[in-house]
């Protein structure tokens, strides 16, 4: 194992924001840029939002996917540590690309609104990182503004998102009267005063009984500041990192995003106790990052804005060994050798060209059809990296070619589109007719506007009731081939040739579930 490499690893932490919209991902994030002086004014990062109006505006979405490969990844240094925060869309629509995202981070920090509390979309993308075992730690945000008590919202992120907390800051007041917090993991007051662009002082406490804690926040904060750390060091466990590492504790940090409250606290704890770049599993093998071989992995496929020329860039986030520009490596699937010439590495929201890159980073490939998502490289050996599921969709609709004369362009940008992730496509095997699956209605339109613009081919869209797809397998090979024919109005296959049954309500699936007991349904492509 080199050193050099050893070192790369140590100080790369690459990991996720999400929450609920509006719960504050972007200010958070935008303030964690500030400190890493990868941007100097607040509301740069503003702009990569599609915002959550129920309408869609096509002008909007297509800047946001111009804006959007800039800041996919945002790289930055900060002390010496080298992080790669990893940008998911708001947008609920567009679930399944946070989802593949989530496959790629080596931990994450849930935004939640104090106000609001767990929210559902927070729900499900905590769901994966359960699956995943991937570390989170939490923010409570918007203290500035009236929520719920501490010790309400610690109990509701515990059973709602069904994992241990521990606070590692405790917020004196908050809403009119918020005055600032006690921060738990490094024994220090940080007083609040409001500001959209300074940073709060730190004052060093020692004693949690010192009579300077009266005199900062006046007695009363003080008696009620020294009866709630007592019931915090009483009713939750001591902070332990390794429960952490597996994902079984979250440590949460209270503040005002906004306000760049409570933010440098986060940062500083996070570089510290979150993970280095993790061991991935591949289908033969857990691979070590500190191997001295490349391998990687095209989690995210970003189509470029000019029709005219159909380049993408391929998202390769690396996973063990060190990444050159201008060195053959292997496509698996495609069984190719590939050398790049271009990889960009993203830096402080700026595109550039890279030499080298490290485990936990990402590589954008400007690439014209050769990656899919999922696709590994390695530097020769025949390893396949799983981990990017596909979830059942919630909607579903026939998908039916509007002009005769473009029928191969149809399917060509129907290919292209699936490639990127854009949505899932089924094929009914009694009748042959694709059905696409999304996780929200924009990703329809989104499909159809692209077809048009960037192909030339028109869809029709046509209703179909589906309540849901599942992937079934068997060990009993009668037992399925059975349940194929007798369902075999309601079986097609993904584009990996897999079975797939489509249920056409949650009374037909928990039939088909007691009437086939030997048979597996599952939810996700992945088992
Ligand atoms: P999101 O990415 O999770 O969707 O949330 P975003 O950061 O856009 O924040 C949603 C709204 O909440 C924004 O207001 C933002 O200014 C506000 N916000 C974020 N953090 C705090 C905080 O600590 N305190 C308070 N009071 N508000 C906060 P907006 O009105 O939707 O947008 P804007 O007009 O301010 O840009």
């Amino acid at each position: 194992m080199s050193e050099e490499l050893n070192k790369q690893i140590a100080k790369r932490r690459t990991f996720a924001i999400i929450s609920h919209p509006d719960a504050g991902k972007t200010t958070l994030t935008e303030k964690l840029l500030l400190f890493g002086g990868a941007i100097h004014v607040a509301g740069a990062v503003k702009s990569n939002k599609i915002k959550k109006t129920a309408t869609s505006d096509w002008m909007e979405i297509e800047k946001q996917r111009g804006i959007s490969v800039a800041t996919s990844v945002m790289g930055f240094n900060y002390e010496d540590y080298k992080i790669n925060i990893l940008d998911t869309p708001g947008h609920q629509d567009f679930a399944e690309d946070t989802f593949r995202t989530l496959t790629a981070v080596d931990s994450v920090i849930i935004v939640v609104d104090v106000a609001k509390g767990v929210e559902t979309q927070t729900r499900r993308l905590m769901e994966v990182c359960r699956m995943r075992k991937t570390p989170v730690i939490i923010f409570v945000n918007k203290l500035d503004r009236e929520g719920l008590d501490p010790f309400d919202i610690l109990d509701e992120l515990e059973s709602e998102l069904k994992i241990g907390v521990r606070p590692l800051s405790w917020p004196i007041n908050i809403g009119a009267k918020f005055k600032g917090v006690y921060n738990i993991y490094e024994h220090g007051l940080d007083l609040f005063t409001p500001s959209k662009q300074t940073v709060t002082e730190r004052i060093e406490i020692n004693d949690i009984n010192s009579p300077e804690i009266d005199k900062l926040v006046g007695e009363a904060d003080a008696a009620k500041l020294r009866e709630d750390l007592e019931i915090v060091e009483g009713v939750y466990p001591d902070f332990d990192v390794d429960a952490y590492h597996r994902g079984e504790l979250a440590p949460v940090f209270f503040g005002s995003a906004l306000n760049t409250f409570g933010v440098k606290e986060l940062l500083d704890c996070f570089v510290r106790i979150a993970p280095e770049p993790q061991p991935v599993q591949a289908e033969e093998r857990v691979i070590d990052p500190h191997e001295e071989t490349f391998s990687g992995f095209v989690f995210k496929i970003h189509a470029n804005m000019d029709p005219n020329h159909r380049s993408c860039i391929a998202f390769v986030k690396v996973c063990s060994g060190k990444f050159e520009r201008n060195v053959n490596y292997k496509h698996i699937r495609l069984n190719k050798q590939l050398r790049f010439a271009a990889p960009t590495a993203f830096m402080a929201q700026k595109k550039s060209i890279v030499d080298e890159a490290y485990p936990g980073d990402i590589v954008g490939i400007p690439d014209t059809g050769n990656f899919k998502i999922g696709d590994t490289l390695t530097s020769g050996e025949e390893v396949h990296f799983k981990g990017l599921p596909s979830f059942s969709p919630e909607m579903f609709k026939y998908i039916e070619n509007a002009d005769p004369m473009k029928a191969k362009q149809l399917d060509k940008g129907i290919q292209q589109l699936m490639d990127e992730g854009v949505a899932q496509l089924f094929v009914n095997q009694f009748n042959g007719r694709k059905i696409i699956g999304t996780v929200g209605q924009l990703q329809f339109e989104v499909i159809q506007y692209r077809l048009l613009h960037e192909y030339g081919a028109q869809c029709r869209w046509e209703p179909i009731s589906l309540y849901k797809a599942c992937w079934i397998d068997s060990d009993d090979e009668a037992e399925l081939a059975a349940f194929k024919k007798r369902k075999h109005q309601f079986m097609a296959i993904d584009r990996q040739g897999r079975d797939v049954f489509l249920a056409d309500s949650s009374y037909v699936l928990s039939m088909a579930q007691r009437d086939f007991p030997k048979i597996r349904f599952h939810f996700t492509s992945e088992f």
